[in-house]
């Protein structure tokens, strides 16, 4: 177990895709836009001498938390945290004055496991807590809004879009009835309501797995942020620069797949994704449903040019 009860998930292959990148020169700039408890940043950063860190969190207490106890036991130059989406990295490099260029920059996809484990956070069908789910808590939409006030074709199709689940209406048809008789407000309301419609059917698989998924991916935006925020990735690497990303849900390593085969600043490193480690996935159970992309920048005076 790491020490902030957080393993960073296939930690040696993403050390692999930075150490193998073309680049060339002591000082190097490092991008994490997706910092959480900063377990892959702390690994960066030990292994690279003179390494400036740069750090994305949307969550206010993941950026706090960095800022109280975040010590890279490295020869680390500088350590700056923004609390902001990587979407928005082009606000953060204007308003903040931060390099226009990096040579390594990870997204590490998702919820981190002090987020999954805090009830009051809403993620988690195994923690009471309140239908909350939103990673940045400025934003103004939870879970319990879309659970209580979207219409019963918007559940069905966030169900069925987001969560994968091929029929959703007995859950659907359950919570318009619930909704009606007060709010549906806690996330062990909304558990046992999915429970008591469709029961069990996989042994080891809570039944509300997909719809907490769905919900998760709404309130955050999760997949917009991603479509946008690859596009602008790309553009900030130095060439020969890497962008490394980790995704735990099919429609995501999508996302990613297209816009690295289809990008005019580079290509993928992989062909084939790269999936943890059998060892990796018996020793953290999180790590199973990871997949690894790199992209790697184009090194062509032309592609500079043409930003
Ligand atoms: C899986 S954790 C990252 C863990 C990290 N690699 C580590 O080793 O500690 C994902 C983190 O990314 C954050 N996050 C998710 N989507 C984000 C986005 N679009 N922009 C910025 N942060 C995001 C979450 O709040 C969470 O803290």
């Amino acid at each position: 177990m790491h020490k902030n009860n957080h393993y960073p998930v296939m930690l040696n292959e993403v050390m692999e895709m930075f150490a193998k990148a073309n680049i060339d020169k002591p000082n190097k700039n490092y991008l994490d836009g997706t910092f959480g408890r900063g377990g892959h940043a702390e690994a960066v950063a030990k292994h690279f001498p003179d390494l400036d860190v740069y750090a994305l969190d949307k969550d206010k207490e993941a950026v706090d938390f960095a800022q109280k106890n975040w010590e890279p036991q490295s020869k680390s130059k500088k350590f700056f945290i923004e609390q902001a989406s990587f979407a928005s990295l082009d606000s953060v490099i204007e308003n903040r004055n931060w390099p226009e260029k990096y040579d390594m920059i990870l997204l590490d996809l998702g919820v981190s496991s002090p987020q999954l484990d805090q009830g009051s956070r809403g993620f988690s069908f195994y923690h009471h807590g309140p239908l909350d789910m939103r990673m940045d808590q400025r934003s103004p939409l939870t879970a319990e809004e879309i659970i209580n006030y979207w219409s019963e074709e918007e559940l069905v199709d966030i169900f069925k879009d987001y969560g994968e689940v091929f029929k959703p209406y007995n859950v659907v048809k359950t919570i318009m009835r619930e909704r009606k008789k007060g709010t549906i407000s806690s996330t062990q309301d909304l558990s046992s309501l999915i429970e008591r419609s469709v029961g069990w059917r996989k042994k080891g698989k809570h039944p509300a797995t997909q719809y907490f998924m769905a919900l998760r991916l709404v309130v955050n935006k999760e997949l917009e942020d991603l479509k946008e925020g690859l596009q602008s990735l790309m553009k900030h690497l130095v060439p020969g620069g890497r962008l490394v990303v980790i995704t735990f849900h099919s429609l995501e390593d999508r996302i990613v797949k297209q816009v690295f085969r289809n990008s005019e600043y580079g290509k993928p490193v992989n062909k084939k994704v790269v999936k943890p480690t059998r060892q990796e996935e018996v020793e953290n159970k999180r790590s199973r449903s990871a997949k690894l992309r790199a992209f790697e920048r184009i090194i062509q005076q032309s592609i500079e040019e043409a930003q």
